[in-house]
């Protein structure tokens, strides 16, 4: 139980680490928390340096979920819900991050990385039907919700073990929490676009 514990407690560390925060400081020196949409995440960072710089600060803290997990795996073999809360704390680092004042983002790319980890074909079907989503109507926020809803019920349909199923339950009700004022915005049509560059640049 301990190792279980010591696993969780490094996820959250882990999670912790708010790389389009530090980004975003060292290449501009503003604090990405008080521009955009003021959320510390991969979205807020492409609408603040640009896309290749989105696209690493995605890749970054989507690998801050798989490293969590694999180091929990490593520490408990086996230990299914040290695994899976593990996954849960690494994205409520992300969220909530004890290095930077508790305000960091919303948990998406590093739950990516966690369900490509505990899930795969589950997370990688979801991620293409997240993508045509925000192709299609240029809402991040809307594709990030598509796909935490729908990796659980992939997840039921390619009969993973039940304590997976609760991590992606427990994963997509962070995201939806952390997506509420999105949430306002997208039903009364005010959600920035990605790509937009007749709001407030892309
Ligand atoms: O992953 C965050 C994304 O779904 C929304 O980000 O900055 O548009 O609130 P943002």
């Amino acid at each position: 139980a301990w190792f279980g514990l010591l696993a969780v407690v490094i996820s959250y560390l882990i999670g912790s680490i708010s790389t389009s925060t530090l980004l975003v400081r060292w290449i501009s020196g503003r604090d990405i928390r008080s521009v955009g949409s003021g959320n510390a995440g991969a979205t807020n960072t492409m609408r603040t340096l640009g896309l290749k710089w989105g696209v690493l600060v995605l890749v970054f803290d989507g690998l801050k979920g798989a490293i969590a997990l694999w180091i929990a795996d490593a520490l408990v073999p086996h230990g299914t819900w040290a695994l899976a809360l593990s996954a849960v704390a690494v994205v409520v680092g992300h969220n909530w991050p004890v290095f930077f004042g508790f305000r960091g983002g919303k948990g998406i790319a590093t739950t990516i990385g966690v369900l490509l980890w505990l899930a795969p074909l589950p997370a990688v079907i979801a991620g293409l039907v997240c993508l045509a989503v925000i192709a299609v109507t240029r809402y991040v926020s809307l594709g990030s919700l598509v796909f935490v809803c729908l990796v659980p019920i992939l997840i039921v349909a390619f009969r993973f073990e039940g304590w997976i199923f609760a991590a992606s339950v427990a994963l997509a009700l962070l995201a939806v929490y952390r997506h509420r004022s999105n949430i306002d915005r997208l039903l009364h049509g005010t959600e920035r676009r990605i790509f937009d560059r007749t709001s407030e640049g892309v």
